[in-house]
This record gives structure tokens, sequence and C-alpha cells, in this order.
């Protein structure tokens, strides 16, 4: 969710405005997941990078974050999504903690689109954290027995579909140590849209761009069409 920034900027207001409007893209476009059926939607909220903006900046964003804990699980709860909370929690206050474990069990068993949110998440960080958590669950074995699938029951994502499609907006294209194991075979979509402006027509628009690629996961495309 790239653009909160520029957005405010080009109005010539604080930063903390624009994430407060992304805020808002946010519950546009789960809601719009929500009713046209997508499985999973895993939003990058915050990075382990993110850590170096600067300390107002941050402080701004992690009390947003408690804010949208606090007020919004009920309409998730209602809309029967399950939230999921991906990445190193440990460094956020108590508070936060507190209200990511309420959040999380108020609504785990609903059946409806599952919302992981990453926060203080790195793709690198998960890789290596699957490692430690298979080699802890499993103590006997030698690491020549670790294999790709062995590993994918250890990944924050465990359980899900890998991602079909990601879409980046702000007019960047870059991964920036997102799902990078999980998106191995993901489709790519960039959109120059500022993440505050993202919306419903605007998912829509990636999710008909995602429609016509030919996914061909290594094969031939003739392959792929004689099935
Ligand atoms: C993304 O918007 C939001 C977060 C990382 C929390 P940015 O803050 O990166 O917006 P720009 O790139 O400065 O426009
Ligand atoms: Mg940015």
């Amino acid at each position: 969710m790239d653009g909160n920034g520029r957005w405010a900027k080009k109005r010539l207001l604080p930063r903390f405005i624009g994430h407060q409007k992304g805020l808002n893209a946010v519950k546009r476009v789960v809601s719009h997941c929500a009713s046209i059926g997508v499985e999973s939607l895993t939003l990058f909220a915050f990075s382990t990078e993110n850590w170096r903006r600067p300390e107002e900046e941050v402080s701004k964003l992690m009390s947003l974050f408690l804010k949208a804990l606090q007020r919004e699980v009920s309409k998730l709860d209602e809309n029967n999504v399950r939230l999921q909370i991906i990445g190193d929690r440990s460094a956020f206050s108590e508070e936060i903690q507190s209200n990511i474990a309420l959040a999380e069990s108020k609504t785990s068993s609903n059946s409806g689109l599952v919302l992981n949110i990453a926060a203080n998440y790195g793709g690198r960080w998960d890789i290596v954290e699957a490692v430690k958590k298979w080699q802890k669950a499993h103590p006997e074995n030698s690491i020549e027995q670790l294999d790709e699938y062995a590993l994918n029951d250890y990944l924050c994502l465990a359980g899900l579909p890998e991602p079909d499609l990601l879409i980046r907006t702000g007019g960047e294209q870059r991964i920036s140590n997102f799902l990078i194991w999980q998106m191995a075979y993901t489709e790519f979509y960039f959109s120059d849209v500022l993440w505050p402006d993202f919306d419903e027509a605007a998912l829509d628009k990636a999710i008909q761009s995602f429609s016509m690629r030919q996914r061909r996961f290594g094969k031939t495309g003739e392959q792929i069409t004689a099935c």
C-alpha cells in the first residue's frame, strides 16, 4: 500500500493525513474483497524497515494501528472476516499486542475472507523464522531433511493459498521484502494510483488484468492451452 505520503504532500497536508486516508482505502478494499469472494488478502501495513522512518511518523502509525484494532474489528467480525496479524509482534507496545490477540481470537472462527495484516513483517524474517520453527518442531531431523514443502508449514501464511496477484500502488515497481517466498509464481500488477485513492474500481481493474494472464508455472503456452 504505497503513496500515502505523496497523496498528502500533493495537498500540502502532513503525511499522517495520508495514512489516515489510507486506512479508509483499506476499509473499502477489504469490504470489496469480502463481497466478491476473495479467499485471502494480505496487506503490507508496516515493514521491518519502516522503523527507520522519523520517530514522529512511526509513533503516529502505531496510534493509527491501535485505533484500527480497537474500532474496526467488530465490523470485520460482522462481515465474517478472519483477521491475522503476520510479522514480529514482539516489537509492538503491550497495548497493541493485547489488542492484536483480542482481535484474532474474536474473529478466529469466521469462515469468510482471511485478512492478513503484515505488520513489522519482512519476507526474509519470515523465511528465517520458518527454518527455526521447523528445527524446533523436528529436533531429531538433520537439516538435510528440510525441503520446500516442509518449510511451507512454518511460514506466516501456512495453510493459505499462495497469492495469485500482487498489487503495488503508488507507481513503485518493487517487492520491498514482502512475501518473497510465497510470491514465486504470483502475477504482479503495478498501479500509479496513490493508495488513499485506491477504490473498488481500481481493484476490479487489477483483477481484470489478472484474469487476462496466462499462468504457465514453467510449462509452455501450448501445454496450458491443450488442457
Ligand atoms: C505507505 O505509504 C504507507 C506505509 C508504509 C505505512 P508511504 O508512506 O510509503 O507513502 P509515500 O511513498 O511517501 O508516498
Ligand atoms: Mg512509500
